[in-house]
C-alpha cells in the first residue's frame, strides 16, 4: 500500500506541477499583449522625436527668417496639435541655426530687431531681455541663459527641425 500510495502522490503532485505550468503559460500568454497594448503609447511618445519640413534651405541666410509649423504630439491616448515658431538663420558655412523664441528669463516671446537701440539683436519686451543672432544672452540682462535652438537636418533639400535642446553658447557682452 505504501508503494502505490507513493506513486499516488507522485502522479498528483505531476500532475499539480503540470497544471500549474500550463496555467501560467496560458496566463502569460494572455496577459503579455494585454500589458503591451495598456503601455504602448507610452512606449510611443517616448520613442518619439519626429522632425519637421520648414522650407528649402535656400530660403535662408544671415537674417533670422521666422518659420511656423505644427508638431503633432500624442501623450499615451491624448493627441495635439501644437504650432511651433523658430528663428533660422544660415551662415556663410552653410550651418543653419534653428532658434526657440521663448525667451531663457520668464518665457515671454522674443521677437528680432523690435529694438532701435538694440539693433538686430533678439528682444525681449517683458524685462528687456536681449539676445545675440546666435541666441546668445546679452550680459547684464535679465536672461541668463542663451536661447534654446531646434536640431536640424537638411535632407533631399529641405530644412527639418526637431526637439529642442539646449543652446550651449555662452552669454555675451552687447
Ligand atoms: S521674460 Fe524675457 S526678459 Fe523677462
Amino acid at each position: 500500500m505504501s508503494g502505490s500510495g507513493k506513486r499516488e502522490i507522485s502522479r498528483r503532485t505531476f500532475l499539480n506541477y503540470a497544471l500549474m505550468g500550463t496555467g501560467g503559460f496560458l496566463a502569460a500568454g494572455m496577459i503579455t499583449p494585454m500589458i503591451r497594448f495598456a503601455i504602448d503609447p507610452v512606449l510611443k511618445h517616448s520613442a518619439g522625436g519626429d522632425r519637421v519640413a520648414v522650407g528649402s534651405p535656400d530660403e535662408f541666410g544671415a537674417d533670422p527668417k521666422r518659420v511656423e509649423f505644427k508638431v503633432h504630439t500624442k501623450d499615451g491616448w491624448y493627441e495635439t496639435e501644437t504650432t511651433m515658431t523658430a528663428w533660422v538663420t544660415k551662415d556663410e558655412k552653410g550651418q543653419i541655426l534653428a532658434l526657440s523664441p521663448v525667451c531663457k528669463h520668464l518665457g515671454c516671446t522674443v521677437d528680432w530687431n523690435t529694438s532701435p537701440e538694440h539693433p538686430n539683436e533678439y528682444f525681449c519686451p517683458c524685462h528687456m531681455g536681449r539676445y545675440s543672432v546666435k541666441g546668445e544672452h546679452i550680459l547684464n540682462t535679465p536672461p541668463l541663459k542663451s536661447l534654446d535652438e531646434y536640431e536640424s537636418e537638411v535632407k533631399d533639400g529641405k530644412l527639418y527641425l526637431g526637439k529642442i535642446i539646449p543652446n550651449p553658447r555662452p552669454g555675451v557682452n552687447g
